[in-house]
């Protein structure tokens, strides 16, 4: 990693602590590996990016309908599914240090090729042969690698034994499969239709996870798009299209990521075939979302499984079969993470007094801005207060907005550029005699004066 490197991630991290954008988990007990709290900042831009999910893949399309299943499945779910048996990363021990390693991150890391897909007794050996070196103590001294279970198991009851395990989900997409037919039933929906929900997964995710990159608790924005197996292709294509427009929708820049088509050994157990998104992370190029065409594999298992037919009568055809299923798959964090580092912008900005200063912005896309709307009187007196509070009040209830007195109005602008918020509203002195306020755009700085009474006028034609 380049120093400037290291430098940028370490900005967005103190700048998301510093402004409440995300806090180490559990801190003030030296923390919990690979857990983060979203503050009050966070919480708002997280929330925006759900919301502008939901609209964009549900509320404004006819023809996909949301769940929101429970996190707690009958374990019977996660072996028809593949995830007791497969879902597992083949971690290394480094005998020097104790350090644990994923076998493949390490390969990666080292020799810059892909090792999905390889068994651990493959990786074992490229490591040996290539004398990778424990990048915690620099010596060579690795166990061989095994495989440990992703899933994070808990007991339903009150006596810890085998047949009371549950798991915590790994993926929220089995809800849509085992909730297929009921889904079905309830809205007569017709092929090609698509289940969606937004949720937390859980993984035990051992390895350092570059902020919130990689955590053991996190969210998914899933699609799970049932069609006729003849469709797939065009299917495929049509939905690559709308992710791209999804992420043009969030403001990401189409420089900053890439399609990366995944090699045949490389494959989850249930896919024909599967893209990533790819962003460019101050840390490397690393998969943002996924598509993947996952084939009739997990309808098919689940009747076999359960024994419910799991059919779709096809009524203009008279035709039963099982539908295929292609999976469009966002992580909520890895989004959140990708917007910030989009967003992220350090430029010259004049100090008023003929010199510069250097000043730290986040460009966030309108619609996913944390805070709206900052509403600022230039000074604590109470005529000024009064009447800012008043605008306030006008202008809250259609934007999310945060009123601000503290500090000289210049640091209140620069801690408004840092958490993004597109419009400062300075209320002043001559506020009280012409009833206008002065309205500063986060981007240009330009600043222009508006009348109070036309002001949420202003900002909706501004949004
Ligand atoms: N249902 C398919 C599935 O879960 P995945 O590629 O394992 O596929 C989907 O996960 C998305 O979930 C990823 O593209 C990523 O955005 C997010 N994700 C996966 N594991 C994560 C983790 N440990 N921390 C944060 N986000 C994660």
């Amino acid at each position: 990693m380049t120093k400037e490197v290291e430098n940028m991630m370490d900005k967005i991290v103190s700048l998301a602590k510093r402004r409440g954008f995300v806090f180490p988990g559990s801190e003030i007990y030296g923390g919990l590996a690979n857990t983060w709290d979203y503050g009050p900042v966070g919480v708002e831009l997280k929330n925006n990016i759900k919301q502008a999910w939901w609209n964009f893949f549900v509320k404004n399309r006819e023809d996909i309908v949301g769940i929101d299943a429970a996190i707690l499945m009958n374990s019977k779910v996660w072996e028809s599914s593949g995830h007791v048996a497969g879902f597992n990363d083949a971690l290394i021990d480094c005998r020097a240090c104790q350090a644990r390693i994923r076998a493949d991150h390490l390969i990666e890391d080292a020799l810059e090729m892909k090792a999905e897909g390889l068994t651990p007794k493959d990786m074992t050996k490229i490591i040996v042969e290539n004398k990778i070196k424990c990048p915690v103590c620099g010596k060579i001294d690795f166990t061989e690698a095994r495989k440990f279970g992703l899933m994070f198991k808990t007991f339903q009851g009150v006596t810890e034994e085998d047949k009371n395990i549950i798991y915590l989900r790994p993926e929220t997409a089995q809800a849509m499969f085992v909730n297929f037919k009921n889904v079905l039933n309830s809205t007569n929906k017709k092929i090609p239709f698509g289940i969606a929900q937004i949720g937390k997964s859980f993984r035990n995710e051992i390895t350092p996870g570059n902020f919130i990159f990689r955590t053991v608790e996190f969210e998914q924005m899933e699609l799970e798009y049932f069609i006729d197996e003849k469709d797939w292709e065009k299917l495929f294509e049509y939905w690559q299209n709308e992710m791209a427009n999804w992420l043009d929708h969030i403001g990401i820049k189409k420089e900053n990521y890439s399609i990366r088509e995944h090699d045949k050994d490389e494959l989850s157990h249930y896919s024909k075939k599967t893209i990533d998104f790819e962003y460019n992370f101050p840390f490397g190029t690393k998969e943002l979302y996924g598509l993947a065409y996952r084939t009739d594999f997990d309808l098919m298992n689940h009747q076999n499984a359960s024994g419910q037919n799991m059919e779709y009568f096809d009524v203009e055809n008279n035709r039963k079969y099982i539908p295929h299923v292609l999976e469009p798959t966002f992580g909520v964090d890895r989004t959140f993470l990708a917007a910030m580092v989009d967003a992220y912008t350090e430029e010259e900005a004049p100090t008023g007094d003929g010199k510069t200063e250097t000043r730290v912005v986040m460009k966030f896309a309108k619609n996913i801005a944390p805070i709206k709307v900052a509403i600022l009187p230039l000074s604590k007196k109470e005529e000024l207060s009064g009447k800012a509070k008043e605008v306030f009040d006008l202008v809250k209830t259609e934007f999310n907005s945060q009123y601000d007195e503290s500090q000289s109005i210049g640091k209140r602008y620069r801690r408004q550029d840092e958490i993004g918020t597109p419009y400062c509203v300075t209320v002043d002195f001559e506020s009280l005699e012409d009833g206008a306020v002065t309205v500063r755009d986060r981007d240009t700085m330009k600043q222009e004066r508006v009348k109070i009474e036309e002001l949420v006028k202003w900002l909706k034609k501004a949004f």
